[in-house]
């Protein structure tokens, strides 16, 4: 795709589709149009206005008009697309009202779209705007058709993004962010929604690595053996089951201190999730082909960081294998010793993922990493409590647990902070190892992290339980089915701010 500046009037830049925008005033049903959608309502003889007193057109998020110019611009459309409230706007809005936009577009023919933006009001700059138009445009762009032989419908090739000389400067730098932010978010949704068959723990193993070469990460990849060797047997028990083999990626950005160890990224990579000996039932199992969606986070967002350089060290983690029944499979009653050395007593082998991920926490807290931050769709149990409006997170540090909210806001990812309390390790206590597996129905999504608290050290530390967050069922206006690339954004921003921007 690509994404070009132009300081010509959004009148006079030739396109398939322009997109002005609109919000609507506290006060009244009224609106406040952006200086572009007012030249355009000025060339245009108040058709704007006309058809929101009649109610055609109210502003709301994502709420779209389409008006055909003629030769009075030299645009061939132009779609002025709803911000919402006035008092309300705030960079959200302007990335899910583009991202509407833009793929309606696509789906009815545009090929080069111009973006012009300028509503920026209350604390919120014309930079941020243009950085959150972009980035929507992007990301409602993103489609995934590798496997579909049908010749592919017209897709749009060209963003511009009206700026006047005064913006320009700013605007370059809005574009390189979100382009980094969108390409980081997309990466992580294309990894999500490869079918299985494809994306085996070798298969993103190799594009892990392949990113890694291309942004200028280093790049580490364990095979069985030296998993063997450094006492992983969370992800040697998991993986056991399958012949596809385990791997353990370990990326590095280098963009702080010399000494300095910085913050690890660990993401859950099981490439598919049957539930192993503990099988799950048939209905929806193919959504389990996105339970290496903390993977593709932290894969998503180290191309981000790898592209936009903040001043601060970055490690990914990555356990990858995927949880199958078979006779070479792990089995409930087994007893797993992690590579910290403690145990696990197994009760359920679909609790797949906390076992991988203690090996990976117990690796990162060994380097000397904090803050370390986990990502994994890992509990059915966050879906029941916070659905798929918001990731539920843990943190035993509350200084971390507030800049994952801010980041959250900032980007547009919601955050939910989940309780650690002392209560919710009862459950999980074994007689015959150091901790069980699960701790049974109530607070699943909890106790799971209770579990991943063992394997963190004296790091400070968050998990994030993307389970209702990083896949989504059914097509929405601003997004396709299948992955989201959720956390991508929010690990960025924070790298940046723990960096000190
Ligand atoms: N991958 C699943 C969790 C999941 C469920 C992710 C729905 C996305 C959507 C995880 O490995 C799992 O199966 N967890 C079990 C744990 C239970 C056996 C303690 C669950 O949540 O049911
Ligand atoms: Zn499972
Ligand atoms: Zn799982």
């Amino acid at each position: 795709m690509e994404i070009n500046l132009t300081t010509q009037e959004p009148g006079r830049i030739a396109c398939d589709a322009l997109i002005v925008s609109a919000a609507r005033k506290a006060s009244d049903s009224g609106l406040v149009l952006s200086p572009a959608a007012a030249a355009v309502d000025t060339v245009l003889a108040g058709l704007i206005a006309e058809r929101n007193a009649d109610g055609e057109f109210k502003g709301g998020v994502g709420e779209l008009l389409t008006l055909h110019p003629g030769d009075k611009l030299a645009a061939k459309r132009v779609v002025l697309v709803g911000l919402g409230a006035l008092d309300k706007l705030d960079n959200q809005a302007v990335r899910k009202a583009t991202a509407i936009a833009a793929r309606h577009l696509q789906k009815t023919g545009a090929r080069t779209i111009a973006v012009a933006v300028g509503l920026a009001v209350n604390n919120f700059s014309v930079e941020d705007e243009a950085q959150a138009a972009i980035e929507g445009a992007l990301l409602g762009l993103y489609t995934f058709r590798a496997y579909q032989s049908k010749e592919n419908t017209s897709s749009v090739n060209q963003v511009i993004l009206a700026a006047t000389q005064e913006q320009k400067a700013g605007f370059e730098q809005s574009i390189r962010q979100a382009q980094a932010m969108a390409e980081g978010t997309n990466f992580a949704r294309s990894l999500i929604n490869e079918p299985p068959c494809v994306l085996t723990p070798v298969e993103l193993a190799n594009r892990a690595s392949a990113m890694a070469k291309e942004v200028g990460l280093e790049c580490e990849i364990f095979e069985k053996e030296k998993i063997q060797q450094l006492g992983m047997g969370g992800l040697l028990a998991v993986s056991k089951g399958s012949v596809n083999p385990p791997r353990f990626v370990i990326l590095r950005y280098r963009g702080g201190d010399e000494g300095d160890k910085g913050m690890a990224l660990v993401g859950k990579g099981i490439t598919f999730d049957t539930g192993g000996i503990s099988l799950k039932p048939g209905a929806n199992m193919d959504a389990m082909k996105g339970d290496m969606g903390g993977a593709a986070a932290v894969l998503g967002a180290m191309l981000a960081i790898g592209r936009l350089k903040p001043a601060i060290n970055v490690t990914a983690f990555v356990p990858t294998c995927d949880n199958m029944p078979s006779g070479s499979s792990y089995v409930p009653g087994d007893i797993v010793r992690i590579m910290n050395g403690k145990t696990i007593e197994i009760v359920n082998t679909d609790a797949e993922g906390r076992l991988i991920l203690a090996d990976a926490l117990s690796l990162a807290s060994q380097e000397g990493m904090s803050p370390i931050l986990d990502l994994a769709t890992l509990t059915g149990a966050m879906v029941v409590a916070l659905g798929h409006p918001m990731t539920g997170f843990f943190s035993n540090d509350e200084q971390l647990a507030e800049a994952i909210m801010s980041a959250g806001r900032a980007t547009g990812e919601k955050y939910w902070p989940m309780p650690l309390d002392e209560e919710y390790g009862e459950s999980i206590k074994s007689e015959i190892a150091d901790i069980k597996q699960t701790g049974g129905r109530e607070a699943g999504a909890v106790t799971a992290a209770k579990i991943l608290e063992h394997f963190v050290g004296n790091a400070k530390w968050a998990h994030l339980d993307i389970a209702g967050t990083s896949y989504v069922d059914s097509p929405k206006p601003y997004q396709e089915k299948g992955g989201t690339g959720v956390g991508v954004r929010t690990l960025t921003e924070l790298a940046f701010r723990l960096a000190g921007r």
